[in-house]
């Protein structure tokens, strides 16, 4: 099953079309993401395996997939995502030598169980599970592509993550942003029959030159918040950004703090 636009449900099409107007500009705008992908692949080098069948989900614009090309050179990789902008720009990164052992597929991994036949050693993700609704549902069927010791390396974002933003979003009466937290992740685990074998979290303070920049790098990363609320008419929008920016401003700049987590499971 792919991910074609006539398939998809309204949500998930709408994100999909977010992700391919950022394809090109992604990499250029995330670099919080390229150090997460980094740090996640450490998480797996304390089990020192070696994988033969590894599919990653919502590749974007390859930040893991060349750490898991690099990582495992006797593996096969399926890279999928929701995007087929973001899958173009993977498979220009990785080109040459790697592009022999890597496949690509389109894929809504909340359709994981059902999208695919195969089983593999090693699942993995970095930075994606938050726009996915039903976390429980996607370890599930994650659970169901794992071969039996099979792992799901996952990274996502706290629920706490982007405080700043968040603060800023209430007082114009918007929810706070995506994100899970460990327990979320651990109920999601249980109910999935996996097993939670290292779990780690961290704060990434950042610096931007000021509200308006760090808003196009969120906006140049596809990262928007509709269809789970309306948009901010251009008016509300011009006005968060100036609150943003009186409220995090220093001598540097507008802060704003990333809380990522980063999570090894097993079946
Ligand atoms: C923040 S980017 C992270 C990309 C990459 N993993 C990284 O570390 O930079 C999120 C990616 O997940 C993809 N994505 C979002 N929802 C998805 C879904 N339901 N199924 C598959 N991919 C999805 C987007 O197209 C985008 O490429």
């Amino acid at each position: 099953m792919g991910a074609g636009p006539a398939m998809l449900p309204v949500a998930i099409r709408y994100r999909q079309l977010s992700f391919e107007r950022a394809a090109r500009r992604y990499d250029a705008v995330s670099e919080v993401q390229r150090l997460m992908a980094r740090r996640l692949v450490k998480l797996l080098q304390l089990e020192g395996e070696s994988p033969r069948h590894v599919l990653e989900l919502g590749c974007g614009t390859g930040h893991l997939s060349e750490l898991l090309v690099g990582k495992f050179p006797g593996a096969r990789l399926l890279c999928t995502d929701l995007s087929r902008g973001m899958l173009e720009q993977t498979r220009r990164r990785l080109g040459g030598d790697g592009a022999r052992r890597v496949h690509w597929l389109q894929l809504d991994a909340s359709r994981v169980r059902d999208g695919l036949r195969a089983r593999f050693d090693l699942i993995a993700s970095s930075a994606m599970v938050q726009w996915l609704d039903d976390l429980p549902a996607h370890v599930d069927g994650v659970g169901q592509r794992l071969r039996p010791g099979g792992r799901y390396l996952v990274s996502g974002f706290a629920t706490d993550n982007l405080p700043e933003l968040a603060l800023a979003l209430a007082r114009f009466d918007v929810a706070p942003g995506i994100g899970h937290s460990r327990e979320q992740l651990e109920r999601a685990c249980s109910a999935a029959g996996l097993r939670l074998v290292a779990f780690q979290s961290e704060s990434i303070p950042r610096v931007y030159r000021d509200a308006r920049e760090f808003f196009e790098v969120l906006r140049a990363m596809g990262a928007s918040r509709y269809p789970g609320g309306s948009p901010l008419a251009p008016g509300a929008l011009r006005a968060l950004m100036r609150d943003y920016g009186e409220g995090n401003a220093s001598a540097h700049g507008v802060h704003a703090t990333w809380r990522p987590w980063y999570a090894l499971l097993s079946r």
